[in-house]
């Protein structure tokens, strides 16, 4: 920093009313001192060549007594008219001053004064404009905050249920709180049927016992909320109304007064949350205007709510369908097999027994010949049937467990068509819930009948992992691969498998993953949970 800087950074901090006693007082004392300089060096020789030097130093004396009387008075005015000037400039200036300080504080009561009409005075008023803008900006910056603290308050209170009934107990009671009130209660149609059921009551707080028979019972239907709800008179703002079927109760009480607030999704109205109203309570236009966005933000919370049970329930429908659609065709699976091994198996053996009979009979070698042949063809069938009857309903599954069953599963479906096989079963003589091993089984025969009709694979490895609570099976295969996502053509004819074996996962609580790339095999994982620890 130079010394000009420094000197105009000096000058520019001197205070206004300092400057203005400098410019006042400064020029008049230099003036003094010049003048008496000049008459004790200029004057005293001049006058030298007129008077003698006595009367010059005398003259000198008083000439110079003059000039010190004459800047002292001068000084003296200077003073008092910088006094004068400082009344009529720098007080409202430090006035100006002093509330600018306020509102930079935040402190918006002070407000500049009007000393004159003048520049000054038009920049205290244009001060006091911009204050009066200031304070309706803060207040409506207020209220907006006030609006958005009490809908969030009750956003976040009725967003942390899923549950119908808890959304909108959480709901008024945060509405309760936000708003002051002690009393209020949820009236809701009944979905089913809005135009012949009453207003269901769901939900209430601080209401005495016989409010509430009123709002459960019969003379509800003299409140006017339902009807004007369901017209759409009620329209989507909050209001305040005053409720006739209370005033049933005690007819020499006042009528009660409640707030209403409608619920609906796109002029669906489907329900009212009323919060009573004291009488010295005074609602203020901003009160209404906040219950109104609580309103609008509820009704999609509480018509979510509504969505998430009915598609629960649907879910639970869905689930029960399905099982018992498993089971059913587990049950015709095994009475087919029953019938297959009971009936049909044992009228081949019959016949089989008899043909052997015949056979033996037979002295025409031809005719054994031929008898034999059949013999062996009835074999074969009745090996077929057993085969069939078996995969139907797999006794090994039974009697000996999983790891056998899908051993033997396997070598049965692989043989024929010449596919290697690699087995990594360690379940061991552990044995799981029926419903669990059944289907995994199944789940392997569908994997494996797949890998049959599409891998043209050389080689299956078929795994069944163990893990501390779960249990996971592998049929993994080096065939052709397909694109997973490309499953939905609608063209198609339906695919079924692989829909079958997510949703008997499913079923179980467990999850099943396809991976698979056209080329690249494909390997299919099941996991299911299990509520025992895995011991083998
Ligand atoms: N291991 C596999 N290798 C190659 N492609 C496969 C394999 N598994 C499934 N796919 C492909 O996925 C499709 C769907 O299989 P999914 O088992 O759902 O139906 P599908 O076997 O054709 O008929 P189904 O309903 O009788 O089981 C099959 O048509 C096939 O194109
Ligand atoms: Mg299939």
């Amino acid at each position: 920093m130079d010394w000009r800087t420094k000197i105009s950074d000096l000058i520019s901090s001197v205070p206004v009313r300092l400057k203005i006693a400098g410019i006042m007082v400064l020029p008049v004392l230099i003036l003094g001192l010049a003048l008496n300089y000049w008459i004790r060096t200029g004057l005293s020789d001049w006058l030298s060549y007129l008077l003698t030097d006595e009367r010059v130093h005398i003259a000198m004396q008083n000439g110079s007594r003059s000039v010190v009387i004459v800047t002292m008075m001068a000084a003296i005015i200077s003073v008092m008219l910088t006094f004068f000037l400082m009344l009529i400039l720098t007080r409202p200036l430090l006035h100006l001053r002093q509330v600018a300080l306020n509102v930079a504080d935040g402190d918006f009561s002070l407000r500049a004064k009007i000393w004159a009409q003048d520049e000054i005075g038009e920049v205290a008023q244009a001060v006091n404009h911009m204050i009066d803008r200031l304070v309706v900006g803060q207040q409506k910056l207020q209220r907006t905050n006030r609006r958005l603290e009490a809908v969030n308050k009750v956003i976040m209170a009725a967003s942390r249920a899923l549950d119908l009934r808890e959304v909108l107990d959480a709901a008024l009671q945060a509405t309760l709180d936000v708003m002051r009130l002690e009393s209020g209660w949820v009236l809701l149609c009944d979905s089913a049927d809005p135009d012949n059921q009453p207003l269901r009551l769901v939900s209430q707080i601080g209401l005495e016992s016989n409010w509430t028979d009123v709002l459960k019972g019969g003379q509800q239907q003299l409140c006017a909320c339902r009807s004007d709800l369901l017209s759409g008179q009620l329209g989507q703002n909050a209001s305040l109304r005053s409720c006739p079927c209370f005033y049933k109760l005690n007819p020499d009480s006042k009528p009660v007064e409640h707030i209403t607030i409608p619920l609906g999704v796109r002029d669906q109205w489907f329900g009212v949350i009323n919060l009573v109203c004291p009488q010295n309570r005074s609602l203020s236009e901003d009160d209404l205007d906040i219950l109104t966005t609580i309103g609008v933000h509820l009704s999609v919370i509480a018509a979510n709510a509504q969505l998430h049970a009915s598609l629960v329930e649907k879910e639970a429908v869905r689930q029960a369908l399905l099982e018992a659609l498993v089971r059913a065709q587990e049950d015709e699976r095994a009475r087919l097999a029953r019938e297959l091994h009971d009936g049909t198996g044992q009228t081949l053996t019959s016949l089989l027994v008899r043909l052997k009979v015949l056979e033996k009979q037979q002295k025409d070698a031809q005719l054994r010949e031929n008898v034999s042949e059949l013999c062996e063809a009835t074999s074969g069938i009745i090996e077929q049937v057993r085969g069939v009857s078996y995969r139907l309903r797999p006794s090994a599954l039974e009697e000996f467990g999983l790891d056998m069953a899908l051993r033997s599963l396997v070598q049965d479906m692989t043989e024929p068509a010449e596919i290697g096989v690699d087995f990594n079963l360690s379940l061991g003589k552990q044995r799981l819930p029926f419903e669990i091993e059944s289907t995994l089984y199944r789940i392997a025969q569908e994997c494996l009948t797949n890998v049959l009709r599409h891998a043209q694979a050389s080689h299956v490895t078929v795994e069944l992992l163990p893990l501390p609570y779960a249990i996971c099976l592998r049929v993994e295969d080096d065939g052709i691969g397909f694109d997973p996502n490309d499953l939905g053509n609608g063209k198609k004819r339906p695919r079924l498998g692989l829909i079958g074996l997510q949703e008997r996962a499913e079923m179980l609580g467990g999850s099943l993953v396809v991976q698979s790339a056209p080329g690249a095999g494909t390997s299919v994982q099941v996991r299911i949970p299990l509520e025992m620890e895995i011991t083998a």
